[in-house]
């Protein structure tokens, strides 16, 4: 079925050239996915104010009512050195930060890799897919009700309407995001990705303390952390010195005395 969407021209130099806002999709990542990705597209905004088969990670899925959150997927044609999830998470979830900061007043803090939560909350995730091109999906919870997400068996979900107080229009947020990812993505194109990773490093507030980090194979390092960027993760372990990571090969990383929620 083809879908009917409105086109909204946003002037934005890479991020939200062209936006394709749909009253209702299966899934903005699905449809996104299943473009021709090409120069032309790069770039690209999808939006939907429902979607009926929204995807999650670990192919979960992403329940959002009609005009409860931003749903939204960048399509993008990204160079070989930004084809990096690590990056294009960091990159996604800073300013989805950043566009939360500026709506609510409240901080949100990264959880490795992929989610954003208020006050041990999540309020938003991030779903990259990758194939001939990216797509980046975002969903962030603006307005449903503490009520709601245990009805729905998410008790450790927030939006920013339970975490606030009020409600939010999930268009101007998606206008606000659009916006945050169209400034950084320039720096990134031209390599320069210290801002980023100090934001990133920030909000993930682990620098300093004493962390676990879980790799790839399933084992489990403890130490305190010294450095966090897009090109190692360093912990000083007391019985082993430094032991180094390539973020890729973090699968989960979380302070020592805090359960990891999951995903
Ligand atoms: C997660 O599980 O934390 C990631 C959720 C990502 C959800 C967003 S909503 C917009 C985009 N379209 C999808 O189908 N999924 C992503």
């Amino acid at each position: 079925m083809i879908e009917a969407f409105e086109k909204w021209d946003l002037a934005r130099r890479h991020i939200g050239r062209e936006v394709r806002y749909f009253p209702r999709l299966d899934s903005t990542n699905q449809y996104a996915s299943g473009l021709d990705l090409g120069d032309g597209e790069n770039g690209l905004v999808i939006l939907t104010n429902e979607q009926t088969a929204g995807r999650g990670q670990y192919g979960r899925r992403w329940l959002a009512g009609p005009g409860s959150s931003v749903l939204m997927s960048v399509a993008l044609m990204p160079p070989p050195l930004l084809r990096r999830p690590v990056i294009l998470t960091a990159w996604a979830a800073v300013a989805a930060a950043e566009t939360i900061r500026l709506a609510t007043g409240l901080q949100a803090r990264i959880k490795w890799p992929n989610d954003l939560l208020i006050d041990g909350r999540k309020v938003c995730g991030i779903l990259i897919e990758q194939g001939r091109g990216t797509v980046v999906g975002i969903g962030m919870n603006a307005n449903q009700s503490e009520e709601e997400f245990a009805a729905a068996g998410l008790p450790l979900a927030g939006s920013l309407a339970s975490l606030s107080g009020r409600d939010f229009d999930a268009r101007e947020l998606a206008l606000e995001l659009i916006e945050q990812l169209d400034a950084e993505y320039d720096p990134l194109l031209r390599g320069e990705h210290s801002a980023l990773e100090s934001c990133w490093a920030w909000r993930l507030g682990l620098l300093g303390h004493e962390a676990i980090v879980e790799d790839n194979a399933g084992q489990r390092h403890r130490g305190r952390v010294l450095s966090i960027s897009f090109s190692d993760v360093c912990l000083e372990s007391t019985q082993d010195g430094p032991i180094r990571f390539l973020p890729e090969q973090v699968r989960s990383f979380h302070r020592a005395g805090s359960a990891p929620m999951s995903g």
